[in-house]
């Protein structure tokens, strides 16, 4: 049998040639970064986990009419998405201080902001991902002015609909990052989410405990990044079972 063609690998997932013109098979991998790489690790279980999630907030904002590039989930760890051209920004909305804000604004992590903050960061890992202003994005033509409206308008959606799931299950959501991309349906063109939304890509706290359950376990050495990941997967009702067991072999006696 023919081996698929690999479109893409990145740090957390690959993505390889879908079954039909206009797909693409979205893998997720165990291998967990941060600071640009600089920190690595492969947690057994993280992929399944994010492919289960992902597939979770994206099938709900479906629902509520919000567009993403998610089809369906194909198995543990694989996604049929469609195919959609990356527009080269991170989008942030931060709801409560912490990390780079409060780093390079000195307030305190864990502070509550006086409204969702929306940031753009242009996707460039040699340069690490710099903060840019809608000035940037403009002169440098990596997004419309309608691009950056219609953007706006969904990193809000995208805000109001995760934190209030999270919060019914007892998880406030300090901030999240998303990706945009182009979708081409014959001359007419639409934005949709795109990439994952995951706890690789949110913060993540527990409202009673304030217990960190996303990517900064790891980040910060907090402890289990698969024990927490599973945390959030079971209180959303995703995944009744321990993942990271799920992937092991198990022994039969
Ligand atoms: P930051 O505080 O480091 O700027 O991160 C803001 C949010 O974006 C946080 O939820 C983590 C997420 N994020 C990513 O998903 N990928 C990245 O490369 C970075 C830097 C942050
Ligand atoms: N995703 C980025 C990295 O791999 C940064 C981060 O999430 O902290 O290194």
């Amino acid at each position: 049998m023919a081996r698929r063609k690999k479109i893409y690998e990145g740090k957390a997932k690959v993505l390889y040639e879908g079954p039909e013109p206009g797909t693409f098979v979205q893998y997720f991998k165990d291998d967990a970064t941060a600071f640009n790489a600089e920190k690595k690790a492969i947690i057994e279980g993280k992929g399944v986990l994010n492919n289960r999630l992902s597939e979770f907030f994206m099938t709900g904002l479906t629902a509520i009419g919000v567009p993403t590039h998610f089809i369906k989930r194909l198995n543990m760890r694989e996604q049929l998405i469609r195919q959609v051209e990356i527009i080269p920004l991170e989008v942030v909305v931060r709801n409560v201080a912490a990390g780079s804000i409060s780093k390079r604004l000195g307030i305190a992590e864990g502070t509550p902001l006086p409204r969702p903050i929306i940031e753009f960061y242009y996707k460039d890992d040699d340069l690490g991902d710099p903060i840019v202003s809608e000035e940037h994005i403009l002169a440098f033509g990596w997004a419309t002015h309608q691009d950056l409206d219609d953007m706006v308008a969904l990193a809000v959606r995208v805000n109001d609909f995760m934190s209030g799931l999270l919060l019914g299950v007892g998880i406030k959501l300090v901030d999240f990052k998303i990706e945009i991309g182009r979708l081409w349906d014959n001359d007419f063109m639409r934005l949709v989410v795109a990439d994952e939304i995951s706890p690789d890509s949110c913060r993540l706290w527990d409202i009673k405990t304030g217990n960190k359950l996303d990517k900064d376990v790891f980040r910060q050495d907090l402890g289990d990044l698969a024990d927490a990941y599973t945390e959030v997967a079971k209180r959303l009702g995703v995944m009744p079972t321990n993942a990271a067991q799920m992937t092991k072999p198990t022994l039969i006696n």
